[in-house]
C-alpha cells in the first residue's frame, strides 16, 4: 500500500485544530492510514481532573474501532505548529495493540517500525502463555 505522508500530515494538522487542551495549551493531532485504506485521526482531549486527559492517539484508536477501519499501517503526529511529535510511551502501547504487521511511524529520526519504537513489546500474545 502506498503511503502518502503529506496527506497524513495534513490530516494530523486538521485534527490538532480540534484539540481540547485548555490546561496544557499543547494541542496535538494524530493521523493514520489503515489496512482498509482509510485515513483516521484524533486529537488530545484534556480534563479539569488533569490526570484524566486523553492523548490524541487515544482518540485515534477509538475512531479506528468505531469505523471498523482495520489495523494501523502508517502513523504521524504533530504539535500546534504542525511539527512532528513522537507518541508518548503509553500511546506507543496503544498503537502496538492495533498495528498491522510492520506499522511504520514518522519519527524525529526518520520512518521507523513499531518494533523499533516499542521493542520487545508486551501484547495480546503474552496473555495466552
Ligand atoms: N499528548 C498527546 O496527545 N500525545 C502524545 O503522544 C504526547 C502528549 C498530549 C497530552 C496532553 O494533553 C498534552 O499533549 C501535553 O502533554
Amino acid at each position: 500500500m502506498t503511503i502518502d505522508w503529506q496527506s497524513l500530515r495534513e490530516a494530523a494538522q486538521l485534527a490538532m485544530t480540534k484539540a481540547y487542551a485548555p490546561y496544557s495549551n499543547f494541542p496535538v493531532g494524530a493521523a493514520a492510514l489503515t489496512t482498509t485504506g482509510a485515513i483516521i485521526s484524533g486529537c488530545n482531549v484534556e480534563n479539569a481532573s488533569y490526570g484524566l486527559g486523553l492523548c490524541a492517539e487515544c482518540s485515534l484508536v477509538s475512531a479506528l474501532t468505531m469505523q471498523n477501519a482495520g489495523k494501523l499501517v502508517a502513523f504521524t503526529c504533530c504539535d500546534k505548529n504542525g511539527n512532528l511529535l513522537m507518541p508518548c510511551g503509553r500511546c506507543r502501547q496503544l498503537l502496538f495493540e492495533h498495528a498491522a504487521p510492520e506499522l511504520v511511524l514518522e519519527t524525529s529520526s526518520g520512518i521507523k517500525t513499531i518494533a523499533e519504537v516499542l521493542p520487545d513489546a508486551f501484547g495480546p500474545s503474552d496473555l495466552n502463555r
